[in-house]
Parts: C-alpha cells; sequence; structure tokens
C-alpha cells in the first residue's frame, strides 16, 4: 500500500426532508448566498420552492443564476463570477446535479482569481483561494458534492477539462434520496455507469497490498449493480434510491483510493466524446470503460480475474485466467446494456470519422499519455476508441 493523506471534509446530511435543512446549514457560512441550480427539473418537482422557503427561514439573502447546461459551460461560470463580485457574495448554494455543483466550484474558485477562470482548467494556474460551497444534491453520478474536483467545458474550441483541489470541495452536501425519484431511468442509468467507473477507475491499480480497499470498491459496486435495476423497476424505490445515493459519494470522495494508484484513462477518453459530440457523461463512459478494458487486460490478469469472480460471480477457469477476465469484462457491458444504455460508439450515434482527432485531443497531440495500469499513447487510444466502434 501507498502512503496516503486523505480528508473528506464534506459534512452528509442525508435522509427525508433534508433539503429543508438548507437554511441552517447555509447560515453556518453566510447570510447572503448566490443560487445556483440548472434547465429547470428542480422547479418542476418543487425541491426550488422548499429550498426557498428554507433559505427565508433562517434569514439567509439571495441572488439566483439558473440555466447550468449538462456538461457545463464556461460562459456561464463567468457570468456567475461577475455576479458575485457585484453583489459581494461570500458562499454558493448549487441545487441541481453534477454539472451544478462543477459550475458553482468554478465561480468559487474565480472570484477571487485576478485572471479568467479556464486557467485552472487548461493548467495554467492553480487554485489558491475559493469561496466555499455548499451543495443540494439532486442525481448520484458524478459525486462533486464531496470531491474536490471540477469538470468544465470551453465552447470555444469545445475543450472538456477538469480541475481539482480540497478548497472547491463542498463544506456540505444535502441528500435526501426522495429527490431522485424524478430522474428519468436513463439518467439514472447514465448515473450508475459514471458511479461504477469511478470506483474501477481506482479498483484497476497495480499497486499491490490493497485488498481492504478493493473490498470496499467490490462492496460498492456491488451495491449499484443490485440496486439500479430496482430503481429502474420502481422509481419510488426509498432503499434501493438511499444506498445507491451514498455509495454514489463513497464511490468518489476519495476514499476508495487511499494508498492505491488510480487509472483514470477511460475518463480521460470519454471527456473528449463529451466535448465534440455533447452526450451525458455516464453513457460515453459505458461505451468506453468495457473497450478500455478489452485493451488492457492482459496486463494484469489476475486484477481481472478477481474483478470477475467477486464482483460479477463468475466461476474461475483455472486452466484460462484470460477467459475468465474476458467474462468479467462482458459481464459488465451487459449489465450497462441491460440498464438501458448505449454501449458503442454506433449506439450513441457517434461516427468514426474524429477518432484520430479525439485521441490527438486526449495525448495533447501526442505528447502526453494516459492512465496508470498502462501507459496508453495516442495510438492506444485510437484502437481503445475503434474497439468501442460496435
Ligand atoms: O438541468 P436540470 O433541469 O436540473 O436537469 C438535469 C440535467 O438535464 C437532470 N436532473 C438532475 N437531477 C434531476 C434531474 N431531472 C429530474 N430529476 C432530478 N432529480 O439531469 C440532467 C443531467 O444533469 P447533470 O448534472 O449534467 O448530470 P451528472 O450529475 O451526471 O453530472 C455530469 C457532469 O459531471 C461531470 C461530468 O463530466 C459532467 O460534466 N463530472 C464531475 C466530476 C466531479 N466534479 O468530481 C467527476 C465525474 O467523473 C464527472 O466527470
Ligand atoms: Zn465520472
Amino acid at each position: 500500500m501507498n502512503n496516503f493523506t486523505f480528508q473528506s471534509a464534506t459534512r452528509i446530511v442525508f435522509g427525508k426532508d433534508t433539503e429543508c435543512l438548507a437554511g441552517t446549514e447555509v447560515k453556518r457560512h453566510a447570510d447572503r448566498i448566490l443560487l445556483h441550480y440548472g434547465g429547470g427539473s428542480i422547479k418542476k418537482s418543487g425541491l426550488y420552492d422548499r429550498v426557498i422557503a428554507s433559505l427565508n427561514e433562517s434569514g439567509i439573502e439571495f441572488i439566483e443564476l439558473g440555466g447550468v447546461q449538462p456538461n457545463p459551460r464556461v460562459s456561464l461560470v463567468r457570468k456567475g463570477i461577475e455576479l458575485c463580485r457585484e453583489h459581494d457574495i461570500p458562499f454558493i448554494l448549487a441545487v441541481g446535479g453534477g454539472s451544478v455543483i462543477d459550475s458553482a466550484k468554478a465561480i468559487a474558485a474565480g472570484v477571487p482569481y485576478s485572471g479568467d477562470v479556464w486557467d485552472f482548467y487548461s493548467g495554467e494556474a492553480k487554485i489558491e483561494e475559493a469561496l466555499p460551497v455548499g451543495v443540494v444534491l439532486t442525481l448520484p453520478a458524478a459525486g462533486s458534492e464531496a470531491s474536490s474536483s471540477s469538470v468544465l467545458t470551453n465552447e470555444d474550441g469545445w475543450y472538456k477539462k477538469g480541475t481539482g483541489s480540497d478548497l472547491i470541495r463542498p463544506q456540505f452536501a444535502i441528500m435526501n434520496p426522495e429527490l431522485t425519484y424524478t430522474l428519468p431511468s436513463y439518467q439514472t442509468a447514465c448515473g450508475a455507469a459514471d458511479i461504477m467507473a469511478h470506483i474501477m477507475e481506482r479498483y484497476f491499480t497495480n499497486t499491490a497490498d490493497v485488498d481492504f480497499t478493493d473490498r470496499l470498491c467490490e462492496a460498492t459496486l456491488k451495491t449499484i449493480i443490485e440496486n439500479i435495476p430496482l430503481a429502474i423497476r420502481n422509481p419510488e424505490d426509498y432503499a434501493a434510491r438511499s444506498q445507491i445515493m451514498w455509495a454514489g459519494t463513497i464511490a468518489h470522495n476519495g476514499l476508495l483510493g487511499t494508498g492505491r494508484e488510480e487509472d483514470w484513462a477511460s475518463h480521460a477518453i470519454e471527456h473528449e466524446l463529451s466535448a465534440l459530440y455533447d452526450v451525458a457523461h455516464g453513457a460515453g463512459l459505458a461505451v468506453i470503460f468495457p473497450a478500455w478494458m478489452s485493451y488492457v487486460c492482459q496486463h494484469n490478469i489476475p486484477r481481472f480475474v478477481q474483478f470477475a469472480v467477486r464482483v460479477w460471480n463468475v466461476e474461475q477457469d483455472f486452466l484460462n485466467p484470460e477467459r475468465t477476465a474476458r467474462m468479467g469484462i462482458e459481464k459488465t457491458k451487459e449489465f450497462f446494456a441491460s440498464i438501458g444504455l448505449p454501449v458503442t460508439l454506433e449506439q450513441l450515434g457517434i461516427k468514426d470519422d474524429r477518432l484520430e482527432e479525439m485521441a490527438d485531443r486526449c495525448t495533447n497531440e501526442g505528447t502526453l499519455t494516459r492512465g496508470s495500469l498502462v501507459k496508453l499513447g495516442k495510438s492506444d487510444i485510437i484502437e481503445i476508441y475503434k474497439l468501442s466502434r460496435e
């Protein structure tokens, strides 16, 4: 096991009706906030009214900025930064899914910074200071409610890039599983793929002696695999929704990666799909992750065998371990398909005419490698895109 430092400082407020505590939670930090949200789902569900009532009850003044799009855009972030500066806002409350939270984190980092906020995403600057952010989560998927990262899209060139700092980890996350009842089943499924991907990016490692976190990863994966079909069948299944929601946070708050090298090639390869084709991140991962697994599996057969046996209950073929390993990959793909996700580029509606361009963007014109289980260069990434075609 590698040395590590781990602190997940986000206070989790979990359970029924907890959105009514938004005012109380904010009050610990500020009396004046920016209320940030997406395209309208929170108004339709009545959540917006409940959050406003709670803020009013606690005497919190607020200004609003809605309209965050999935794959959140830097242009709206710049608008949010201006608003916060103009009104001298010291705190941001994000009400929504990963896109709203990531947009809020970007605003939070941008307000005290004298340059352009995209610098944090292009790698030109490091976040040194940020406003505190709080969250009311409506979609278990990205794990942004307790993560230290934020992912933004720059419309100028359609680049999708991430940044990270403990300074943008939310102060609190209010998580009421009932808020997820209104999710379309496709979003529930996309969330599942993203949660599973966050676990698998950590699980597939070359680091030895990490059996404890392997077991945590396997338990979290199994929880998603068992509960997602239940939530899709019955969207108001509280037992399933609550387990998915909590597992989604644990998948990405850093705990499962402690003491091990993480991979993250599949995320980087997927981000190019989201950037150029505006696909849902989870749907892109359902296509890319199995292709990545097939491409790299020979480099660490024992790990893929362990995954197949422990996560998918595949019977181990002692004479042919690679066969067992490949069955685990097949099961992963079958699961994604069974919950209504695309598993090929073709099903995502993406032609194969820009594969080289995406691989170039993913590797900074061939100058970077991605991943750590196997370091992948441009030609490897093209092969992975090809494997995901059909
Ligand atoms: O905009 P509204 O109207 O709210 O609708 C949203 C949106 O259309 C809808 N939705 C959310 N909660 C709902 C709901 N509809 C009905 N009922 C509800 N309760 O769902 C749609 C998708 O929302 P979005 O926030 O885009 O989804 P998600 O949470 O999957 O976030 C995806 C973004 O997070 C990034 C992804 O790249 C992507 O941009 N990620 C962020 C990470 C992080 N910060 O740590 C890590 C991840 O790997 C990921 O990259
Ligand atoms: Zn993700």
